[in-house]
């Protein structure tokens, strides 16, 4: 199956560009209707543009409420027949004119382990509180920010030497890893959500693994 896709962006697009990339190479079956930014400077509409796909950009600031942006978002996405919708660094909190007509159907990328550190400035905040384990996750998107059931995520070991640049960056490697891999899950039919749990049918699952940072020494690795 091909997942038939909307992508939001406001900034870099680098998500958006992994996407691109999986869907180039065969990887991910998806087939990209529609890219919406915010921003008309958003580096992830040239790039969009670069590979030949359809753009729009409409800006918040000219219409009144919140909703009726929502509203413009949803009938270029419905005329776009994008029946997905994959947030890539979309710096705006949708309302339910938006996440009504698509429910189910919006996905986000989060540079943090979520439920830890929600909102903005994720990788600072990791930083800022000495974490070890520092990540990302794909998750549906609800009414509140940063909150809805959990497709995947990835761990990155987090050093207290780090600054918030380089702890993004290899946060954001594994950003580019994971979410085609959510959409492709999405592609196949193979997730099932039920209340918070998310059931990717057959993916595989490893129980011995037990990752710490920094490394356990002996005796306590036997
Ligand atoms: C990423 O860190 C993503 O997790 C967050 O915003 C950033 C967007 O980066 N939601 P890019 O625009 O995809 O490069």
């Amino acid at each position: 199956m091909t997942i038939a896709l909307g992508v939001l962006v406001s900034g870099s697009g680098s998500n958006l560009q992994a996407i691109m990339d999986r869907v180039a190479d065969g990887s991910l079956d998806a087939d990209i209707r529609l890219v919406i930014a915010n921003n008309k400077d958003a580096l992830g509409l040239e790039r969009a543009r670069l590979a030949g796909l359809p753009t729009a950009v409409v800006l918040h600031r000219d219409f009144p409420a919140r909703e009726d942006f929502d509203r413009e978002l949803v009938r270029l996405l419905l005329a776009a027949r994008a029946e997905f919708v994959a947030l890539a660094g979309f710096m705006r909190i949708l309302t339910p004119e938006f996440l009504i007509p698509f429910a189910g159907r919006v996905i986000n990328i989060h540079p943090a382990l979520l439920p830890a550190c929600p909102g903005l400035r994720a990788q600072g905040q990791q930083r800022d509180h000495g974490v070890r384990l520092a990540g990302c996750t794909v998750h549906f998107v609800d009414e509140e920010m940063d909150h809805g059931p959990i497709i995947i995520q990835a761990a990155v070991p987090a050093f207290p030497d780090d600054d918030e640049a380089l702890l993004g960056a290899r946060i954001l490697e594994m950003e580019h890893r994971i979410y085609p891999q959510a959409l492709q899950w999405l592609a196949q039919g193979r997730v099932q959500v039920s209340g918070r749990q998310v059931l990717v049918r057959d993916a595989s699952r490893t129980m011995g693994a037990t990752w710490t940072n920094p490394p356990l020494e002996t005796p306590f690795d036997l």
